[in-house]
């Protein structure tokens, strides 16, 4: 089981230093972008990438939540990103699959509370991530979703029954309480920004939610 941390949820001015308090812990890093037209609220997109690359090693797991991903996909992978991730609500993923590839970078595929398995299981062979939305995208803060666990238990027996390579992630309201939840429905990743930059010690708060998932 793997933990990334949102940053989102970190203090911006002060990224490369809150990004170091996670670093021991931190499998993966989630990166969020929005544009203010997928989401109503905006974030941070290719530049920022490109300033926090040389303060980690650890893998950058952009989280597109824009109109036009396949605008930004090779600032992304000029700025450093590790793996891209789409949303299935924009339509056939297959063109962007190709162009995250091309960029040297691993595929991810994304859905909404709202949007049902089906809707993502014809592509489970062309990808390297899941992630499986228990907020709506937008906000950090939310209350997670627990409906959303169904859609995580058939991906697992989808993914499993054919031995896929495909990490199965979750995001949105994780927190310490919750964790085992997600583990226990078949999640490999937990993304959580609230739940650990939001806490008096982030690498704990990290620990902590690691190790409430693996009980
Ligand atoms: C929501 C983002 C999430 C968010 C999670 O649109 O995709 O990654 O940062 O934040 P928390 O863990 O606070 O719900
Ligand atoms: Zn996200």
């Amino acid at each position: 089981m793997k933990v990334a941390p949102s940053i989102l949820a970190a203090d911006f001015a002060n990224l490369a230093a809150d990004v170091a308090r996670v670093a021991d812990v931190a499998d993966l890093l989630h990166v969020d972008c929005m544009d203010g037209h997928y989401v109503p609220n905006l974030s941070i997109g290719p530049p920022v990438v490109k300033s926090l690359r040389p303060h980690t090693d650890l893998f950058l797991d952009c989280h597109l939540m824009v109109d036009n991903p396949g605008t930004l996909l090779a600032g992304f992978a000029d700025a450093g990103a590790d793996g891209c991730t789409v949303h299935i609500e924009l339509g056939d993923p297959r063109v962007l699959f190709d162009e995250i590839r091309a960029l040297g970078m691993r595929v991810g595929l994304s859905l909404e509370p709202q949007t049902p398995f089906d809707a993502v299981a014809p592509y489970l062979a062309e990808i390297d991530l899941l992630l499986v939305m228990s907020v709506h995208t937008g906000f950090g803060g939310q209350p997670f979703i627990a409906e959303v666990l169904d859609k995580v238990r058939a991906a697992r027996v989808a993914i499993d029954e054919r031995a896929l390579p495909v990490e199965i992630e979750i995001d949105g309201g994780i927190k310490i309480d919750n964790a085992h939840l997600a583990v226990e429905a078949g999640v490999d990743i937990l993304v959580s920004g609230t739940g650990i930059f939001g806490a008096d010690d982030p690498a704990e708060a990290a620990r902590e939610i690691r190790a409430a998932g693996t009980k």
